[in-house]
């Protein structure tokens, strides 16, 4: 819709905005120009101009006064200037939602749409239907269908693109517009058929077999329009990633052999990203991409190579038959092409051939834009995890583009691939973090700087010479701004947890910095030294080395409620949720609105996804969160009644525990008519006799009473009888007593649990061949957070261990070492701690 003002304001003043400076009440004043006779249409169509220009740059326009504007603007109707008659159809589509009684154009829209000036009737098509709604638009409903089908392609377009936006809300009204949707997708015209088959895919996108019956038959026999190629390429791409489909793979693959470069180049770019594809399905992708890359076109050539640059990635092998044309484009004039030819080679290449590969390109680092540094950024990252004997050339490339000019973005991309390789490589931590340290003596950006302090005070303190570090940690203190100074205060203050022989000099830094003239900076000094001052490794490690795990404005919000209702009783952080998404907060209002769950104290978790317990397409659609209390859960199933003959009533989810479960009440959903989704709830108690059992498995079943009913009015007319229908069984696991918590130092956090509770087993995991697939599944199966990266299993050892942290329901931190040995099987031994017993035996229950 901008695109004429956009070219209008190129066209004027020679680069600088003559709109820069207008007031929207100058200009609303000077609107008033529309209702003088004769209309002036120049004028007139300038004043719109900049009316759209006012709402485009974000400006608010009351309702009045764009309903006075538009109604002054309905006058231009009666000139037959051109121009100003399509400023005024972008003018209406713009104000549609702002002005009042926009309907009342209706009628001139509707005039235009069907009169004798062709280029009226398209832009009045896409005006009429943006202020259509649902009930006006069977009122125009011939005109639309005559419109698609209309012989003018402008028209027919306009009609299709308008049908496609009027879709969202009045489905059930454009889907009866599919047989003059299909006439127009056999049309010569290559916008119209692609327009038409757009329509027809979105009206049959829910329904995969006929979107299947749809590309056959189009493609069948053959289409004009290269865009539809394209999109029916990239349908049946989508297709294919949720089913196997031979015919759809082989459609795809034939358009590797059409005549338009643009629907090659579609379906080449499909087949390489297709998940799981083979090496032989690949092969005949990666030959059009290879002739691609001698092409004298300078679009195709970087298409090509940009698409190889990421097949690269996945599957080296396929792409090295190209590395002869990648090397010469290594020298193209288009330093892109040049770029991206380079990161390939060196993902495809051998050892031997980087330094040369780096050579060239650091010839013309000067040359390219950041955007494209950071894709050697990303080349290198991949190469030092392929080949760490070359960490020392690479890490020093990358310290070098660290001290040259770059923005934001590049800059970042060099840190976080040098602080990854500090942490996969304790070869190569000193020297990663000396280089960081200058880096952060001249360094612009504040969340780079305060990151890499974050980094220094975690592995700085475990380097051979933590004291060399100091310097440039106190530097900042000394030099920068508010935020890094706080960054590098906390960043002192771990090293004086960890290091008794640094502390003296320590506190002696940080009470320099408790006179800072920075409030945050002064309170972080004030109470990292109180800590420090008391030398108690638990209070170090649950205060400065691991932190807080609630949330902040949870936490807030508890204490003012804490403050409102005075009470002996202290103040309980294991009330406090650990997490506040504006998710959580809904799911909390939703409950706190059931009188039935008064009492169950705060929420502790929801499970993230819901469960289904139907299958997509049965008459009732079931789905089931999980959501766990200190001592009780609620299962929430929101249901959907897909019959349109039948309103179901008292709907409730009968449950059936394997484990001693209590189920306490059920919450129904009063009333269920088609279509509009309800929720019911079940209310259980978790086992009291044996606390341990938490993971259980519920037989479910839905209990109702049906009514039929009339499926036009939705009006039943009988007293209904009683009905159930099984669903799928529902499991609850460890996971759902379980919240993940990160602890960044995990033995200091070991030491400040204590082993009160410690309690340790050995299992065989019998079934499992791999240490990594062992790690996967106890991840996935206790639902803790991996610390200090211990999910990441080094290649070609027989031994690991796993560190796992968590907050068990009611707040009790529960934290779990787990040794693995492989050998035929792998052996494991669980050793877990908690504050409290039974968060202990529940883990090594469960595990067994
Ligand atoms: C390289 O070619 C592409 C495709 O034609 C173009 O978009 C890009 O601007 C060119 N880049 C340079 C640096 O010339
Ligand atoms: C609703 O259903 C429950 C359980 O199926 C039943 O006990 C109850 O009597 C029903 N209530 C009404 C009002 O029909």
């Amino acid at each position: 819709a901008l695109q004429p003002v956009l070219s209008l304001l190129c066209s004027v003043g020679g680069g600088s905005n003559p709109f820069q400076h207008l007031e929207k009440s100058a200009v609303l004043q000077e609107a008033r120009v529309f209702n003088e006779t004769p209309i002036n249409p120049r004028k007139c169509a300038h004043i719109l101009t900049k009316i759209l220009y006012l709402i485009n740059q974000g400006e608010h326009l009351g309702t009045t006064e764009a309903t006075e504007a538009f109604f002054a603007m309905t006058k231009l109707f009666q000139s037959n200037d051109p121009t100003l008659r399509r400023m005024c159809y972008l003018t209406i589509k713009e104000m549609s939602c702002i002005a009042e009684d926009v309907i009342i154009v209706t009628s001139s829209l509707t005039k235009d749409m069907t009169g004798k000036e062709d280029n009226y009737r398209g832009p009045a098509v896409r005006a009429l239907c943006q202020i259509t709604d649902s009930t006006m638009l069977q009122a125009i409903e011939r005109y639309m269908k005559q419109a698609i089908v209309d012989k003018v392609p402008s028209v027919s377009s306009s009609a299709l693109v308008s049908s496609l936006h009027l879709l969202k809300c009045s489905f059930d009204v454009v889907k009866r517009w599919v047989n003059e949707a299909q006439e127009a997708a056999s049309s010569d015209n290559i916008m119209v058929q692609y327009h038409a088959l757009g329509l027809l895919y979105h009206v049959r996108k829910n329904d995969r077999l006929a979107v299947n019956k749809m590309i056959s038959k189009f493609t069948r026999h053959g289409l004009k329009s290269p865009f539809a190629y394209c999109m029916m390429i990239r349908v049946a791409s989508k297709q294919l990633e949720e089913e196997d489909g031979s015919p759809l793979f082989d459609f795809i693959e034939s358009c590797l052999r059409n005549k338009h470069e643009m629907v090659v180049y579609e379906a080449a770019s499909a087949i390489v990203n297709l998940p799981g594809c083979s090496a032989k399905e690949l092969a005949p992708a990666v030959s059009v991409l290879q002739l691609f890359c001698s092409s004298p076109k300078a679009a195709l050539r970087y298409a090509a190579v940009r698409t190889l640059n990421k097949v690269a990635m996945k599957h080296p092998s396929a792409v090295t038959a190209c590395n002869l044309d990648l090397e010469n484009l290594v020298t193209d004039s288009n330093r892109s092409i040049a770029t991206l030819a380079i990161t390939t080679l060196l993902k495809t290449g051998s050892e031997s051939s980087i330094d040369r590969l780096m050579k060239q390109i650091s010839s013309f680092m000067s040359e390219i834009s950041d955007e494209f540094k950071v894709v050697v950024v990303q080349a290198i990252s991949a190469l030092c995890q392929k080949y760490p004997r070359k960490h020392a050339v690479l890490m020093n490339f990358l310290f070098t583009m660290l001290r040259e000019e770059g923005g934001f973005e590049y800059k970042r991309a060099i840190v976080d691939c040098i602080i990854s390789i500090i942490e996969e490589n304790t070869e190569s931590k000193e020297t990663g973090l000396s280089h960081l340290c200058e880096f952060i003596e001249d360094c612009e950006f504040t969340v780079l700087a305060t990151r890499i302090l974050h980094l220094l005070g975690q592995e700085g303190p475990k380097t051979n010479n933590p004291s060399k570090y100091i310097r440039f940690i106190y530097n900042r203190v000394v030099l920068e701004h508010e935020e890094v100074r706080a960054g590098a205060v906390s960043a002192l203050a771990k090293f004086g947890a960890q290091n008794e022989e640094m502390l003296p000099s320590i506190l002696v830094l940080l009470k320099r910095c408790v006179m800072d003239d920075d409030n945050e900076v002064r309170d972080r000094a004030t109470f990292y030294l109180n800590v420090l001052e008391q030398k108690q490794k638990a209070l170090n490690a649950g205060y400065i080395l691991n932190g807080l795990t609630v949330s902040i404005p949870g936490l807030e919000r508890a204490l003012q409620q804490y403050t409102l209702e005075p009470s002996e009783k202290p103040f309980d952080l294991k009330s406090v949720p650990l997490a506040t998404t504006p998710m959580a907060e809904q799911r909390t209002e939703q409950l706190a609105a059931v009188p039935e769950f008064h009492g169950l104290g705060p929420l502790f978790k929801s499970s993230p996804e819901p469960v289904a317990l139907t299958e997509s397409e049965t008459e009732y659609v079931i789905r089931c969160t999980k959501h766990t209390f200190t001592d009780h859960m609620v299962f929430q199933f929101d249901c959907t009644n897909t019959l349109n003959d039948q309103t179901l009533e008292n709907v409730t989810v009968q449950m059936e525990p394997t484990e001693a479960y209590e189920v306490l009440c059920y919450v129904p959903a009063r009333s269920l008519p088609y279509n509009q989704p309800g929720t019911c709830y079940t209310l259980v108690a978790l086992p009291k006799e044996d606390p341990t059992a938490v993971a259980c498995t519920f037989s479910c079943m839905m209990k109702f009473t049906v009514k039929d009913c009339d499926p036009t009015t939705g009006e039943t007319d009988d007293e209904g009888y009683e009905d159930e229908y099984v669903l799928e069984d529902l499991e609850v696991t460890v996971a759902d007593h379980i919240q993940k918590v990160m602890k960044l130092n995990f033995e200091a956090a070991w030491d400040e649990v204590g082993d009160e509770f410690e309690k340790e087993e050995t299992f065989t995991l019998s079934t499992i061949k791999t240490l990594e697939e062992a790690v996967g599944n106890i991840v996935k199966f206790l639902g803790m957070h991996p610390c200090e990266r211990s999910d990441k299993v080094p290649d070609n050892k027989n031994t690991h261990t796993l560190l796992l942290a968590g907050v068990f329901r009611g707040g009790h931190d529960i934290l779990v070492r787990s040794r693995l040995l492989l050998l035929d099987t792998v052996t494991m031994q669980v050793t877990a701690r908690s504050s409290e017993e039974l968060p202990v035996d529940i883990i090594l229950a469960s595990v067994g």
